[in-house]
């Protein structure tokens, strides 16, 4: 085996279209404030849709279109900071319910920077003999572990499920990545904090809302990852001139302007679509890259960086021709 190829992606989200408006309706906020400070007008709540069931909606999809049997997956991995539980995985649900009897399945925990790493463990992984079809997924349900009543917080996120199905090729199609884990400043994004006392027996315990520091978070999102990315391009041999489209985590419309800048590469190049889904973290990647693939802006032999970051902290990007 050569290199990886991009068969077919799809993305889920659910159908309930939460708008700026709306959420005036018990926070102190203002559809102005939230899209000149973010760029998001709306963004899709689940319904009691959990996280398997975005994902398997993203999924079914793309293995339809591609043709593929679900018992021909060898591998699944779900990026997902939201699992529906702490076991089984995601993945393993998602596996069950598709019938995909011989792949492993396992979540990949890395926050809005997930999609990215799990492109690039799958792609370690079908550089096996026997491993040849992946299906890659990012899919969150945000809005279960937001604190509603937080006006910084609540406004960002929306949910949602994007796959993407990956094979084996001998032909070339360039995929090379830098991932980077900045652990000590972990708390400037948390979510679902548990805490154990000394005492027994310990109550069962409640998951604690997502938590940020906007401000540091935006410093980190500015400064690390255009250097993400020119680490990226740097290994592949790529100047930033030659890539067709910068496929960026989307989190805040500003942070892909000031990165464009700092690449010195035309805005035209960072599509956008936060404006209608919000802040999805590990989905946001794979749902903008299916849009972009079905719009017929990215063709056959573009050339492709996704990049994302967020908690962890972590940074993710990997250059690929589609
Ligand atoms: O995917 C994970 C990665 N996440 C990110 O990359 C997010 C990075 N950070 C950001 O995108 C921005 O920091 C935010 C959008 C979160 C916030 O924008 P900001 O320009 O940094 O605003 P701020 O936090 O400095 O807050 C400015 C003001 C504050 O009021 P005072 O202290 O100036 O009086 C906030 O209390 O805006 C207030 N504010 C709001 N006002 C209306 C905060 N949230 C809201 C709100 N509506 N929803």
């Amino acid at each position: 085996m050569k290199s990886v190829k991009l068969i077919a992606t799809n993305h889920a989200v659910p159908a309930r279209v939460v708008t700026n408006d709306d959420l005036t309706a018990w926070l102190d906020t203002s559809d102005e404030w939230i899209t000149t400070r973010t760029g998001i007008k709306q963004r899709h709540v689940s319904t009691g849709e959990n996280t398997a069931a975005l994902a398997l909606a993203a999924s079914r999809p793309a293995l339809e279109a591609a043709g593929w049997d679900p018992e021909s997956l060898d591998l699944i991995i779900v990026a997902t900071m939201t699992p529906d539980d702490y076991m089984p995985s995601t993945a393993a649900q998602v596996q069950g319910a598709l019938g995909a009897s011989r792949a492993v399945a396992f979540d990949l925990s890395a926050a809005c920077s997930g999609f990215v790493y799990a492109l690039t463990v799958a792609r370690q992984m079908l550089a096996a003999p026997g491993c040849r079809r992946a299906l890659v997924i990012g899919a969150e349900v945000m809005s279960k572990v937001l604190d509603w009543q937080d006006r910084s917080t609540a406004v960002l996120f929306g949910d949602g499920a994007g796959a993407a199905l990956l094979e084996a090729t001998a032909e070339d199609h360039l995929w090379v990545s830098r991932l980077a884990t900045f652990g000590d400043q972990g708390h400037d994004l948390t979510a679902g904090k548990t805490t154990v006392t000394a005492a027994l027996p310990h109550p069962v315990s409640d998951l604690a809302p997502l938590t940020m520091d906007g401000r540091s978070t935006y410093r980190f999102a500015t400064h690390q990852v255009p250097a993400s990315i020119q680490d990226t391009l740097a290994a592949a041999g790529i100047s930033p001139d030659e890539v067709d489209h910068y496929l960026l985590h989307q989190a805040n419309a500003r942070i892909v302007r000031q990165v464009a800048k700092r690449l010195d590469q035309p805005l035209e190049k960072f599509p956008l679509n936060i404006a209608r889904y919000g802040n999805t973290a590990a989905a946001s990647e794979p749902i903008l890259l299916d849009e972009q693939i079905k719009a017929g802006a990215i063709k056959r032999g573009d050339l492709l960086v996704l990049s994302g970051f967020g908690g962890g902290l972590t940074t993710a990007s990997i250059v690929m021709q589609y």
